[in-house]
């Protein structure tokens, strides 16, 4: 049997959720499939922190909307930690359009968008070292 490596990974509760009153929904999920809470904290994002957390995306055409969604209330950011942490919560989030995503995944089945999609997870250990290393420079 080969070891699975403990990973962390950035986890951006979205303002539609904090709107929704879904924090405590989204972290449960992620909190009964065994991944441990490294740190938390209620966050307004500013738009420049969007420009930097979205950087590779800023130049697309979604994204002035997304950072007009993105700062429009408090999101919740988080770290957690565990065995494949960064691929276990993309599964748990599901696809990032909440109409296409599978049922039983969070956007599947708590989102019908692909903008309001509750949860941001960090796609690839790189991202995840950014984004901590970002959000959270204490953990770095
Ligand atoms: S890509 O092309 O695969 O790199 O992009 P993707 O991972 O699908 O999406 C990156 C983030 O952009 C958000 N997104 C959108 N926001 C607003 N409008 C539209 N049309 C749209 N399409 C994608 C998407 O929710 C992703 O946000 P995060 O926070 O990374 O989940």
């Amino acid at each position: 049997m080969t070891d699975t490596p403990t990973q962390r990974s950035f986890v951006l509760i979205k303002p539609d959720a904090v709107r929704r009153g879904l924090v405590g929904a989204v972290l449960a999920r992620f909190e009964a499939k065994g991944l441990r809470l490294v740190t938390l904290q209620l966050r307004q994002v500013t738009g420049e922190e969007s420009d930097q957390h979205y950087a590779e995306h800023v130049d697309r055409p979604f994204y002035p909307p997304l950072r007009t969604f993105i700062t429009s209330g408090p999101s919740v950011a988080l770290v957690v930690e565990g065995d494949e942490a960064i691929e276990v919560v993309r599964a748990l989030n599901g696809a990032t359009d909440g109409r296409k995503a599978a049922p039983g995944t969070i956007r599947g089945d708590l989102s019908l968008s692909n903008r309001e999609n509750l949860v941001h997870g960090s796609d690839s250990p790189e991202s995840a070292a950014r984004e901590i290393a970002f959000w959270f420079p204490e953990l770095g």
